[in-house]
């Protein structure tokens, strides 16, 4: 793990073949500790998923930088919109000349083609993109766990699972990478705070991620994980629906 920022403690690692873990802890007054994770995949067109919040774009920039040239991105995915997944879209393609937004269909239409400074690339439900080694497809998750334009990206040449909000972890100083039970923190923070919506599909749409049989999920909020993510990602549909 590397520090690219001494203040905030910005860090980066390589959680998997050409995927970096950019990751800010910060304390939320009254919640304490939190984080917030970014992943770039280094290709011959580059990804980030996931932009972190508008305020931290110097952060997040930074940690980039210290990867690869800004300007080299291609892409700007994120899950859903809300400000930690996409608030800096417009610094990045201001920063990326060639980069252009990647999401599902119906954040393209609802929000990005009229929130964004460049018109989007979205994907549809099981599109399969390329970015050179990597090939990233697009998996629909309306509502799970939040927002109706809520999908996520599987990359095959790593078996990585990038999935958002589920997962999420409290606290800070958190291993970029675990082989421990993630499921346990992250249900004590569903219930805590209650950011799952009530959707009645969460248990086909958990087995439809689990179908991609992920061996790494790369969590938004806490450490990535690797280990039988379909048994996790079912281990969950269990606890949504008990
Ligand atoms: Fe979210
Ligand atoms: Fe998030």
């Amino acid at each position: 793990m590397v520090i690219t920022n001494r203040d905030s403690g910005t860090n980066v690692h390589e959680i998997a073949d050409g995927i970096f873990r950019i990751n800010t802890p910060v304390r939320i007054p009254g919640a304490g500790g939190f984080s917030f994770n970014q992943y770039l995949v280094v290709d011959d067109t580059p990804l980030l998923f996931h932009t972190g919040l508008r305020k931290q774009f110097p952060l997040v920039r930074e940690a980039v930088e210290s990867i690869m040239p800004v300007g080299k991105l291609g892409y700007i995915g994120f899950s859903h919109v809300e400000a930690d997944e996409c608030g800096s879209l417009n610094e990045w393609l201001a920063a990326a000349p060639e980069a252009v937004p990647l999401c599902g269909t119906v954040a393209a239409m609802v929000s990005i083609s009229d929130l964004a400074d460049r018109a989007p690339r979205a994907l549809a439900d099981g599109e399969l993109l390329s970015l050179g080694r990597h090939s990233v497809r697009w998996l629909d998750a309306p509502h799970l766990p939040h927002a109706w334009e809520c999908g996520f990206l599987a990359d095959e040449l790593t078996s990585t699972l990038f999935c958002g909000d589920l997962f999420t972890q409290g606290g800070t100083d958190l291993q970029p990478v675990t082989e421990s039970d993630i499921l346990g923190p992250s249900e004590a923070f569903r219930k805590a705070m209650d950011y799952f919506s009530h959707t009645r599909n969460a248990g086909a749409l958990l087995e439809k991620l689990a179908s991609t049989n992920p061996a790494t999920l790369a969590c938004m909020h806490g450490s990535a994980w690797t280990g039988d993510g379909a048994q996790l990602l079912r281990a969950l549909a269990d606890e949504l629906t008990a």
